[in-house]
């Protein structure tokens, strides 16, 4: 099994941004322990973070040329911006979960809006970065 973790704009400076918000852990901290999570469940995962809209999309694209059984994605502020990404996971059809770091439903009004989200099998908000192993374990017990 294959897990393709994508995370957007900013999540490189988790640690330094809004530690209130995102936490004091970093990017690498979080990237650390996906891996490992990963290698004790026996899954492959490819990590990849951008800040620029269309990498993202390419990624997504080569998730489904390289054979990928699911997507574990943050799209930080594309979340709520970019109907390319949506279109994106339509496309591939791949099993898809949306992860939020922040409980984005209790913040702006401006943040209520996911595009992606139809896309996706799963959301998980708020639970800071423990939300990424767990849209892991939920993909390996959707997808086997
Ligand atoms: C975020 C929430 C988004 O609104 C924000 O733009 C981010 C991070 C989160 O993980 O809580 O960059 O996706």
């Amino acid at each position: 099994m294959k897990i393709y973790l994508l995370n957007g704009p900013n999540l490189n400076m988790l640690g330094i941004r809004e530690p209130d918000k995102y936490g004091s852990e970093s990017y690498s901290t979080l990237i650390d322990r996906v891996k490992k999570h990963c290698e004790e469940k026996g899954v492959e995962v490819v990590c990849y973070q951008s800040n620029h809209e269309g990498e993202l999309v390419d990624k997504i694209q080569e998730a489904y040329f390289e054979g990928a059984d699911g997507i574990v994605i943050n799209p930080g502020a594309y979340t709520h911006t970019s109907i390319a990404m949506l279109d994106a996971v339509k496309a591939v059809r791949i099993p898809t979960v949306e992860v939020h770091i922040s409980k984005v439903e209790e913040r702006e009004d401006f943040r209520q809006v996911s595009y992606i989200r139809s896309a996706c099998v799963k959301t998980i908000t708020g639970h800071g970065l423990m939300g990424y192993t767990e849209a892991i374990d939920y993909l390996i017990g959707a997808i086997k």
